[in-house]
């Protein structure tokens, strides 16, 4: 182990610089001469990527040495967690990164959301500069969270493409990686996390800074439209590192700079044979594209986001309509809608009265005829089907939208600004699927500035109540993409950190448990010892009853340790050895019943020695009664959950995966077999607790004497034990069961562990008698000065003729 670790250590150092350097200095053919300064001009800035980062900003920040544009890779050291919680140190390195940007690690370091564990790359003097790493807690992470996830597969293609292992700079090299990337993500149950969403935009960064090519777009579409349908708490999350947003306006990016290909002036009129799409082709991609080369369009079409472009010089064609019915004058696309293009010289009224219109835009012939003046040539249209790459990081929200999002570009268009305006038609979803929620006042059409929607520069011509609208009118003067939003107040939920123990706290909580278990099961075999040995004490009833509980606690806590890891589930789950797991999980479960059943016994013997009048009568051989009730009864449950739901034993393959797995009943199992006995005993021991305390208490206020108050010492020990034994340390648990935080699952974890190491102080090392006894056995001199008193509580546990109350009262 230590060897590996040096060898790798070696490995890393030996390879640093030299190698990478190399391959890095290559990236910068925009940088003529070094340390030449980037001046950033109005629009347009020499060192591409820069200016995007940073907008209107002061005009110092975008100016950066041309050769210092990357934080180049550095080393980090970490921790992963491995099987059974344990850490082992890694030796990772950053990844080289541009200004501006999260990177991330080069061995993938995910945190349990599925959150890769990233650094800013930030400007400062003019040169990039990684963030400090001084003040950060140690780095703890995993390798993967998740079975059938892509995210190695995707950071092996990201340090190929950095480390030049896969070249970008050649159309076969593009092509092969857009195809790869794209194949991942159309596996079939494959998991998309946070980490893919990042890294997937940060890939068509460097695919943004080569030639642009149609093929390539192609797969980024059918790329886009998977992450649009994953997961929204995926997207959410993914939000935060600002990556749906660096992916959308990449996407916008890369498609906009496409129709020079598509459709490019010399294709105007060309007969196409058939416009229809390849099947084969969209059988790969999950793409339909249709060339109506012709009319001069082009379209790219997915059931979640759709590309349209056109070359209005060709057919007049200046805009889109997106129907949810056919007729006559519309397309069918496979993905389920149905559009029309529409001819500058259309009507906005007449589209608006067309039936199952969901969105339409176009630009009149006024309109088009202004832009064309300025320098347009080309338009494109994109049509998302609904917003979930368009996500807000702020956890409430006045407005939220609830129509498709249309997207409007027209290149070469300066500071996309329109001095007329440009009609947009909108699908109302608030008529088809009311939300409660939704108020009139602040809803209306917006735009997405790249963090929230807002409104200026677009107007809404509607009904005075917008929300009965079914089709509501938008009118912009600027470009980007638009939504009809509806007011109301929304929250975001609060993932938080998703999990609740995150694995620091695990490892912790592991620790706390071996040691107290181990205490445990040394206490309890003290507790033998001594029974052992000592005749007199073994003799009492009350040892009896001490015994039984220590044999249930032994049980379990060598199940615990020992018996029942998540090591040996994991093979008796590869091995397919179901009934053993069932075995070992029914054994776990049964012996948890039982030590319940006997606190359950002994808060009852508890209240009968303390409260209940004088003269109640033991039964003959009650305890013999009372380990029958307490060693059988627990095994109704236990078989009940083993014959009907076996499998809620078996661990998922998830707990597996992150070594929290262990055979022991889940789900409903759990509830109904384990939480809600455990909930009874206890929630039954905490009256009677309640009820004995009171009454010591009560009683003892009445009494002054000395002997009293020695006697007060012994019921406040008593009480402490109490609160041990009876287990009320297990309502820590059921709170930590709840998730009510992790302080519960430490306070559960170290008072439930401990408690056979707390038995053995106080019914041993506290016990007068069993001291005395133990002090003589191991110095028999002294023993003889002794007189031997055998006297103790305990005693008096099982013996009702001693009462304490009716002893205080009288
Ligand atoms: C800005 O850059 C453009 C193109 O590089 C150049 O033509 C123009 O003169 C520059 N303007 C200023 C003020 O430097
Ligand atoms: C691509 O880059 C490699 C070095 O990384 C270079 O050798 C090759 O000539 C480049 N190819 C093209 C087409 O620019
Ligand atoms: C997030 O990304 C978008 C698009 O790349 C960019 O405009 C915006 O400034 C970024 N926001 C932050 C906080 O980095
Ligand atoms: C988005 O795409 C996914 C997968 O193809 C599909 O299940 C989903 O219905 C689509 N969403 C919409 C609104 O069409």
């Amino acid at each position: 182990m230590n060897f590996a670790w040096c060898l790798l250590l070696f490995l890393v150092l030996a390879f640093k610089s030299p190698l990478n350097l190399a391959a890095y200095t290559n990236g910068n053919e925009n940088c003529p001469a070094e340390r030449q300064m980037c001046l950033k001009n109005g629009t347009y800035n020499h060192c591409a990527g820069v200016e995007a980062r940073y907008p209107g900003k002061t005009m110092e920040t975008g100016i950066v040495y041309c050769d210092s544009m990357f934080c180049e890779p550095e080393e980090f050291q970490h921790d992963y967690i491995t099987r059974n919680h344990d850490q082992t140190p890694h030796l990772n390195k950053w990844k080289r990164t541009k200004i501006g940007e999260r990177a991330t690690l080069h061995d993938i370091c995910l945190l349990s959301s599925g959150m890769p564990v990233t650094r800013w790359c930030k400007l400062q003097n003019f040169r990039a500069h990684w963030e400090s790493t001084d003040d950060w807690d140690p780095v703890v992470c995993l390798r993967r969270v998740r079975e059938h996830t892509i995210s190695g597969d995707l950071n092996s293609l990201h340090d190929d493409i950095l480390e030049g292992r896969r070249r970008t700079n050649d159309t076969q090299g593009r092509r092969e990686m857009s195809g790869i990337m794209r194949n991942m993500f159309r596996q079939r149950d494959r998991t998309l996390l946070p980490v893919d969403v990042h890294m997937t935009g940060q890939m068509l960064g460097t695919l943004m800074q080569q030639d642009k090519d149609a093929v390539v777009s192609v797969d980024l579409l059918s790329v886009c439209k998977e992450i649009m349908s994953c997961d929204s708490k995926v997207l959410q999350l993914s939000a935060k590192l600002n990556a749906t947003n660096s992916l959308l306006s990449q996407f916008e990016n890369y498609m906009d700079a496409l129709p020079d290909q598509m459709v490019p002036k010399e294709r105007c009129g060309e007969v196409v044979a058939k416009p229809t799409s390849d099947e084969t082709e969209t059988a790969t991609t999950g793409v339909e594209t249709y060339d109506f080369a012709d009319i001069g369009v082009q379209a790219l079409i997915t059931s979640n986001i759709s590309v349209f472009f056109a070359n209005p010089d060709c057919g007049s064609i200046t805009g889109i309509a997106i129907y949810s019915a056919p007729a006559e004058d519309r397309t069918t696309s496979a993905s389920g809608f149905y559009y029309r293009f529409i001819m500058f010289t259309d009507d906005l009224a007449e589209i608006k009265q067309e039936s199952h219109l969901e969105t339409a835009a176009f630009l009149p012939k006024y309109l088009w005829r202004e832009v064309k003046n300025r320098g347009a040539t080309y338009l494109i249209f994109k049509v998302y089907s609904h917003d979930a790459l368009f996500v807000e990081n702020s956890e409430q929200r006045n407005r939220r939208p609830r129509s498709k999002v249309i997207s409007i570009s027209i290149p070469g268009l300066d500071n996309n600004k329109l001095t007329l305006p440009l009609p947009i038609l909108l699908r109302n979803e608030n008529l088809r699927d009311p939300d409660t929620k939704a108020l009139s006042l602040g809803s209306g059409c917006g735009y997405w500035n790249y963090e929230t929607w807002l409104s200026e520069g677009v107007t809404t011509s509607g009904s005075s109540d917008l929300l009965t609208d079914p089709i509501i009118e938008c009118h912009t003067y600027h470009l980007t993409q638009f939504a009809f939003l509806v007011g109301g107040s929304y929250r975001t939920n609060d993932l938080g950190e998703q999990v609740l123990i995150t694995p620091i706290n695990a490892k912790v909580l592991d620790i706390i448990s071996i040691v107290g278990c181990s205490l445990s099961l040394l206490g309890v075999l003290g507790i033998f010892l001594t029974a052992a040995l000592f005749k007199s004490w073994r003799s009492q009833a009350s040892t009896k009853v001490l015994l039984h509980l220590c044999l249930a606690m032994g049980l379990q806590m060598v199940l615990f340790v020992f018996l029942n890891t998540d090591d040996i589930s994991e093979e008796l789950v590869a091995n397919g050895d179901t009934v053993r797991c069932v075995a070992l999980g029914a054994a776990m479960q049964y012996s948890i019943l039982v030590l319940f059943s006997w606190m359950l016994i002994i808060a009852f013997l508890q209240f009968q020695r303390y409260v209940t009048v004088i003269g109640i009568e033991r039964p003959r051989h009650y305890i013999l009664k009372a380990a029958l009730v307490a060693w059988s009864l627990p095994l109704v449950p236990t078989l009940l959950v083993a014959l009907i739901d076996p499998d809620s034993y078996i661990p998922t393959t998830e707990q597996l995966q992150t070594d929290t797995g262990i055979c022991y009943p889940s789900g409903y199992g759990l509830i109904f077999g384990v939480v809600l006995p455990v909930t009874l005993i206890t929630m039954s021991n905490l009256v009677i607790f309640v009820y004995v305390f009171y009454s010591i208490s009560h009683s003892l206020s009445q009494s002054v004497h000395k002997s009293e108050r020695r006697m007060v010492v012994k019921q406040i020990r008593l009480s402490i034990m109490l609160f041990f034994l009876l287990g009320l340390t297990w309502i820590f648990g059921i709170f930590a069961f709840m998730k009510a935080g992790v302080a519960f699952s430490y306070l559960f974890c170290i008072t439930a562990t401990m408690q056979g190491f707390v038995m053995f102080v106080y019914f041993v090392l506290l016990d007068s008698a069993n001291r005395r006894a133990w002090v003589g056995l191991i110095c028999p001199t002294k023993m003889e000065l002794d007189v031997v008193k055998r006297t103790t509580e305990l005693q008096s546990m099982t013996t009702s003729s001693t009462n304490y109350t009716s002893r205080s009262q009288n």
